[in-house]
């Protein structure tokens, strides 16, 4: 199958009540782990690059994996650009042959996140590519304060239903207490769900949860067992994701608990097995991790099948 249109991908969600997932992939293993696990669970699937990860892999490389995988899965599968800076990241990445691109011009205020993400749309639009932008700032929120005044703070929902009208962009991203890492919430974790509806009613497009790893204990666990320092990583409960799924959350960004699975198996093999040194071998089980943490993802969002 070629790279699928995520315009379609999410007008389905949206009539079906499911979220897509969102996989962050940077190289072979974890693009094979995602066709992998998407063509057995016969989930449709968004892999998405960020521009270091582009940076990381080349462009080239990236594509010709991508494409690569899509040739041997029959569910739709769509290439996005996670949080492009300025819209040359996102014409580079159309230029490409993505078929979705976030611009991410959330610290900007209201009106030059309008203009910034518009340039993106006008863009994107004859070639059917699909756009996200953010609104917000991702943050933890606890007892209904602000963290870090500063910079984080939650999407509101009468700018959220301006941007909308007046960008006409596909997908919002929206911030609701969740941020990205290992390291979303310092207590209780704790996100505005009321939100996700208020924001959903007003607006009626696909809305996009960041930041929403699980950061699961069995990982964290197995890693510090094996070395690694992560003191205080805590991540988003499984229950919440049925909540703001069916609060109107169309796609779930995960990166963090793929990296996790990642380092925490290569960790385990290497410190078990030190006469070993043929790479394929170091990165078995660490694969076989990550897909895991897809199925479970996929499963969560109420995804599984829905691609057939
Ligand atoms: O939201 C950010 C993603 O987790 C990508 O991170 O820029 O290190 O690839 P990265
Ligand atoms: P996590 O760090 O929680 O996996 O979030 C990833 C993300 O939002 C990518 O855009
Ligand atoms: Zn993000």
């Amino acid at each position: 199958m070629p790279l699928a249109s995520l315009v379609d991908m999410y007008n389905k969600a949206i009539a079906g009540n499911y979220a897509i997932p969102q996989f962050n992939v940077n190289n072979l293993e974890f693009i094979q782990a995602a066709m992998e696990v998407a063509e057995e669970l016969k989930s449709p699937i968004i892999l998405a690059a960020s521009t270091s990860a582009i940076k990381y892999a080349g462009m080239n490389y990236l594509m010709g994996m991508v494409k690569a995988g899509c040739s041997e899965v029959s569910v739709p599968v769509a290439m996005h650009l996670d949080h492009g800076a300025a819209p040359a990241d996102a014409k580079a990445c159309i230029d490409a042959g993505f078929t979705s691109v976030m611009i991410d011009a959330s610290h900007e205020d209201l009106d030059n996140n309008i203009r910034i993400t518009k340039e993106v749309v006008v863009m994107a639009k004859d070639k059917g590519v699909c756009v996200e932008a953010e609104l917000g700032r991702l943050g933890g929120i606890e007892d209904e304060v602000v963290v870090d005044e500063k910079d984080a703070f939650l999407t509101d929902p009468a700018e959220a239903e301006r941007f909308v009208k007046e960008t006409g962009l596909h997908a919002l991203a929206i911030a609701v207490g969740t941020s990205h890492g290992a390291y979303k919430f310092k207590q209780t974790p704790k996100l505005a769900m009321d939100r996700i509806t208020e924001i959903k009613k007003l607006t009626n497009i696909a809305l996009v949860l960041h930041g929403a790893s699980g950061v699961p204990k069995e990982l964290l666990d197995l890693g510090i067992k094996y070395g690694a320092e992560l003191p205080g990583a805590m991540g988003v409960p499984d229950e919440a994701y049925k909540d703001a799924v069916s609060r109107g959350i169309n796609k779930i960004n995960i990166d963090t608990d793929l990296r996790l699975a990642f380092m925490s198996h290569v960790r385990q093999f290497l410190a078990e097995n030190p006469s070993v040194f043929d790479p394929r071998k170091i990165l078995k089980p660490a694969k076989e991790a990550i897909k895991e943490q897809m199925r479970s993802k996929i499963r969560l969002f109420g995804c599984e099948g829905k691609g057939a």
